[in-house]
């Protein structure tokens, strides 16, 4: 099932989640639904805030970021933590489904150390880098309540803040499914 995409201005994006357990009614179609909803609006990763729910996690495609095959992965990560940080930062220009039409270069670390659960409740620890990394850190600050505007200097974040306000209020127009939060 497809799940309508919040948009900049909805509180929720704004939320520090919640660590869930197996016991989250409904996860399986969750996922299910969050991974169809992801690959419908083209999108390279969404979190649960994403779709209205304030817990702790997303899911990622990074496939589509490679031109080399069998590169990237796709993948869920429940109460995931970034452990650690490291080598040096990059600039990449990053977008959001949350908040359409608008893309801004985002400098971030190239590796990142996590602990995180699948889909199975199974712990893991490891390294991410690259493309999957990046798509990581925009995830994994959705689930902190950030957004990857947060990290624009202050000049460009007043030059889109018309257009932030015409994607809280609904006047934008995206081809996936979008709500809006009430004024
Ligand atoms: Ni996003």
């Amino acid at each position: 099932m497809i799940l309508p995409i919040r948009a900049y201005g909805d509180p929720v994006l704004r939320k520090e989640c919640k660590e869930i357990d197996a016991d989250y009614p409904g996860l399986t179609e969750l996922i299910d639904n969050m991974m169809e909803t992801m690959d419908e609006s083209n999108g390279v990763g969404l979190a649960a805030p994403q779709i209205g729910r304030d817990i702790r996690l997303f899911v990622i495609d990074s496939s589509h970021m490679y031109d080399d095959e069998g590169k990237g992965m796709r993948k869920v990560f429940i109460n995931a933590e970034i452990l650690d940080e490291y080598n040096d930062e990059w600039v990449f220009e990053e977008g959001c489904l949350s908040i359409p039409h608008i893309r801004e270069n985002v400098s971030r670390n190239g590796t990142i150390k996590m602990r995180y659960q699948d889909e199975d409740f199974v712990e893991h620890e490891e390294e991410f880098d690259g493309m999957t990394a990046r798509v990581i850190q925009h995830e994994y600050d959705h689930i902190e309540g950030v957004l990857f505007i947060d990290h624009i200097t202050p000049l460009k974040r007043r030059l889109i803040k018309g257009k932030l306000t015409d994607i809280s209020k609904g006047r934008i127009s995206v081809d996936y499914r979008m709500k809006f939060p009430k004024k």
